[in-house]
């Protein structure tokens, strides 16, 4: 192991100084796993903190088939972004926020999690060594994911003796295949995504294995992806498989509220803010199904697809449509606000980007 740290450590330092940028087809990126050069492991025992963590190769990693996250589903992820600016300079855009949000997800999952510093500074180090992967200013971006995992050996139902904490990245371009157009979305009569008192709230993997069934039929029936209704009632919206709502009316924009069962979006947040700054007025509130009916202006909102605009809804067979086939003028004006920002084009009053 040590061995490795030293090599990743001289090979952050050569990527820093003299490798510029790898050659990729910039223009063709997509939302898939490009193999990159090195990744970030941290581990503890389950009574234990965690104390140093190293930079290694990317490339498959060793778990016993009895750990906890195989077997029983312990574990949680992050998705955060690296901009590579004009200047060669590198954003990234509020980390502290994912640092936090996997340390509240942690204590649900009944794990250790990393301190702050120690997700930030993992998080630096693994773009840093990573920086050639970094797309091109206005090409794309660094996609870091950060994995916390009960990866200890575990067979009846307890948590894990072992956690590791992985950071590992792939430059990424658009997220849909409809690229930046508009996205058409079905709401999912059949399935939930999460109910009261369970894990909606938090980034367990295992809410994304659950969706996977409804995704599926939903792709396969011409749709890019769907919106989910609260398990109780049956008519609130509640969130898109990878990606929060938002609607549009007379040009009040609305969420639905945080109360357990909805994903707390880092972009969620920062679009309210954007938004509010701009001089909407945004409500986070019970959404009916119904308002999507004559609402203006959908759009999804989440690290991975930015600020989506949503095409069509369709709801119990009927489909409803929004923008003339084109981009709402609240959607893209919301976009560009905050890529701006996240790409250090406009200037950063709220403090939300740090360079690397
Ligand atoms: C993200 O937007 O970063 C997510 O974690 C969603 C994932 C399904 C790509």
């Amino acid at each position: 192991a040590s061995s490795s740290r030293c090599e990743a450590t001289k090979a952050s330092f050569y990527n820093r100084k003299t490798v510029e940028i790898v050659d990729l087809d910039w223009d063709n990126l997509g939302f898939g796993v490009v193999p990159t050069d090195f990744m970030y492991v941290m581990k503890c025992s389950q009574k234990e903190i965690f104390t140093k963590g190293e930079l290694v190769r990317y490339g498959p990693i060793e778990l016993t088939p009895s750990s906890g996250v195989l077997n029983y589903g312990q574990g949680l992820f992050e998705g955060l972004k690296a901009y590579r600016k004009e200047d060669g300079s590198i954003l990234l855009f509020r980390p502290y926020e994912n640092a936090l949000r996997m340390k509240m997800g942690a204590e649900r999952m009944c794990m250790p999690a990393p301190t702050i510093e120690q997700f930030v500074d993992a998080i630096k180090f693994v773009v840093l060594a990573n920086k050639r992967w970094i797309p091109p200013t206005g090409k794309g971006s660094l996609y870091i994911r950060p994995l916390l995992i009960g990866s200890g050996a575990i067979l009846g139902l307890s948590p894990a003796p072992e956690y590791t904490f992985l950071v590992f990245v792939s430059p990424v371009g658009n997220y849909f295949k409809e690229g930046l157009a508009p996205i058409s979305l079905v709401v999912e009569n059949e399935h939930h995504r999460a109910a009261p008192g369970g894990t909606g709230g938090v980034k367990t993997i295992g809410n994304y294995a659950s969706v996977l069934k409804a995704q599926k039929r939903a792709k396969e029936n011409g749709y890019s992806d769907v919106l989910y209704l609260d398990s109780v009632h049956k008519k609130y919206l509640e969130e898109v498989s990878s990606c929060n709502i938002f609607i549009v009316k007379n040009k009040v924009i609305s969420t639905p509220e945080l109360k357990g069962t909805i994903l707390p979006g880092i972009t969620r947040k920062s679009i309210i803010d954007v938004a509010r700054g701009l001089g909407y007025q945004v409500e986070e509130r019970p959404l009916l199904v119904e308002e999507l009916l004559d609402a203006d202006e959908v759009f999804c909102t989440g690290t991975a697809v930015v600020v989506s605009p949503v095409g069509s809804i369709t709801y119990l067979g009927r489909r409803v449509e929004y923008g003339d086939k084109g981009v709402g003028v609240v959607s893209q004006q919301l976009y560009s606000a905050l890529t701006r920002l996240q790409m250090g084009l406009s200037e950063d009053k709220m403090g939300w980007t740090m360079l690397v």
